[in-house]
């Protein structure tokens, strides 16, 4: 099949260069002349594992191509995939802009009978608004069908989830469209749902604010824990062997970041708001996570007192480990409030520090490494659970600190390994301190 694929952010670069490793000629366009130049050079512009692999093996079979014309990716195109961002607005609702002027951009270039793929998160009712647009400004014989096709994959293991995914959600009123793109995933060999567009819509939203209730569920139930002087660890592994519950997703932390939950958690509080439905739950979901975000600062208050001139080592920037984004990470609340506490932030991540560079600039100082990061640190905060952190050896770590204080944001170290020091204060997530004093 000949496919276009509008938009080279994660969603849009994974969809084409997986779509092409199943055998269909893609062609990715982007109106960012940077981003296209360095995937012409074979270089993926973001980092995901095994993507750029992927890019030169797929160019060198000729079935995947790069460009910022529109005119030369849509030509032939029987399927237009777009995938371009719908960032969060003030008021909380989708900015659909971007998504607008893409199909503007497209439309004089589409092939009569082809088929628009909406791929980007988008309100309810957004599938019609489009057709809506394509049938004022696309091809005079026929306009295009237009199908909802959500994508479910996650930073960090996008390859993988587009390659194997749970589910395929294709929502349509053309059924000979729906069919069509429920032949193109074929390869894939996953379940298919088919369904109209606007229920297409509400399962990706669904999804994603299912997901992130279930996170500020289980942090609600960690911090409990904390109070009462459980073990939330052995309390998600408990609860997660019972299938309806499902383990994955029950671990305990600092709060959900990324470009995906907090904005699609705003969207549908606006999408219920706009339709007066009362959905108080997930507006406490959000609550939930803003107050986690800020957990590790108040416990180094607790523990510290004033935080100002002490030396913080920050370890890791990026909201979760296998991704350089730093959209809404827990670090940026973190460091921001530590700065505003008058703290001396040391920060390291193995990837993210360019960006962390864009959001902090000279406010904070970047190690080139952790062991640089934890010198004469009055604590440190274990932010992001990079496996580089992770297989830290704890006691070496901490020697080179002032004190030997740990605040663990995502609960890095078992029990034994942080037992094995001669002295350290560790403060995990959702379970008891463990305080060691040189004897
Ligand atoms: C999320 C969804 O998981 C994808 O299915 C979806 O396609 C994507 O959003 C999207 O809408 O595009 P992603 O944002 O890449 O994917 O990251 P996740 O792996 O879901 O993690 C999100 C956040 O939840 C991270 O900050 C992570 O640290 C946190 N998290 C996750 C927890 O705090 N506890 C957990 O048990 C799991």
């Amino acid at each position: 099949m000949r496919i276009a694929v509008i938009g080279t952010g994660y969603v849009g670069l994974s969809t084409g260069v997986c779509l092409a490793e199943i055998g269909h000629h893609v062609t990715c366009i982007d109106t960012s002349e940077e981003k296209i130049k360095l995937l012409l050079g074979g270089e993926s512009p973001i980092y995901e594992p095994g993507l750029e692999k992927l890019i030169i093996k797929n160019m060198d079979e000729k079935r995947l191509r790069f460009t910022t014309s529109h005119q030369t990716g849509l030509e032939k195109a029987e399927v237009i995939i777009v995938a371009v961002g719908t960032p969060q607005q003030s008021n909380g609702e989708a900015d659909l802009s971007y998504l607008v002027q893409a199909i503007l951009d497209a439309a004089p270039y589409m092939e009569e009978g082809s088929i628009v793929v909406i791929k980007s998160t988008v309100p309810v009712g957004t599938n019609e608004k489009v057709k809506g647009i394509l049938d004022h400004f696309g091809p005079k014989g026929g306009s295009p069908s237009v199908v909802s096709n959500p994508e479910f994959l996650r930073q960090g293991s996008a390859v993988l989830d587009t390659l194997q995914p749970d589910r395929i959600v294709i929502g349509s009123e053309n059924q000979n469209a729906a069919s069509i793109i429920k032949k193109m995933y074929t390869p894939l060999n996953a379940p298919v749902v088919v369904t109209d567009a606007r229920s297409a819509e509400m399962i990706k939203y669904a999804s994603n604010a299912f997901l992130a209730t279930k996170i500020s569920f289980i942090n609600s139930i960690g911090n409990l824990c904390e109070a009462v002087g459980a073990n939330i660890e052995d309390v998600s592994k408990g609860m997660g062997f019972d299938q309806r519950i499902g383990a994955a997703f029950l671990q305990s932390g600092i709060g959900y970041g990324g470009s995906c939950f907090p904005k699609d958690v705003s969207a549908l509080v606006a999408i219920a708001k706009e339709y007066s439905v009362p959905f108080s739950m997930i507006e406490e979901t959000m609550m939930i996570n803003n107050r986690q975000k800020q957990l590790l600062v108040q416990k180094a208050q607790n523990r510290l007192g004033s935080l100002k001139d002490k030396k913080i080592a920050v370890l890791g920037f990026a909201f979760k480990p296998e991704t350089d984004d730093m959209r809404e990470a827990p670090s940026i609340t973190i460091i921001h409030s530590l700065l505003t506490e008058g703290a001396m932030v040391v920060g390291y991540d193995p990837v993210a520090t360019l960006n962390a560079m864009k959001i902090f600039g000279e406010q904070i100082i970047y190690a080139a490494s952790v062991e640089e990061a934890l010198q004469e640190a009055d604590a440190v905060f274990l932010v992001t659970e990079w496996k580089e952190i992770k297989q830290l050896v704890l006691s070496e770590a901490v020697s080179h600190m002032k004190e030997p204080i740990v605040f663990d944001g995502r609960n890095c170290f078992s029990e034994e390994a942080v037992r094995s020091c001669e002295e350290i204060e560790y403060y995990p997530i959702g379970k008891p301190a463990i305080i060691i004093r040189k004897s």
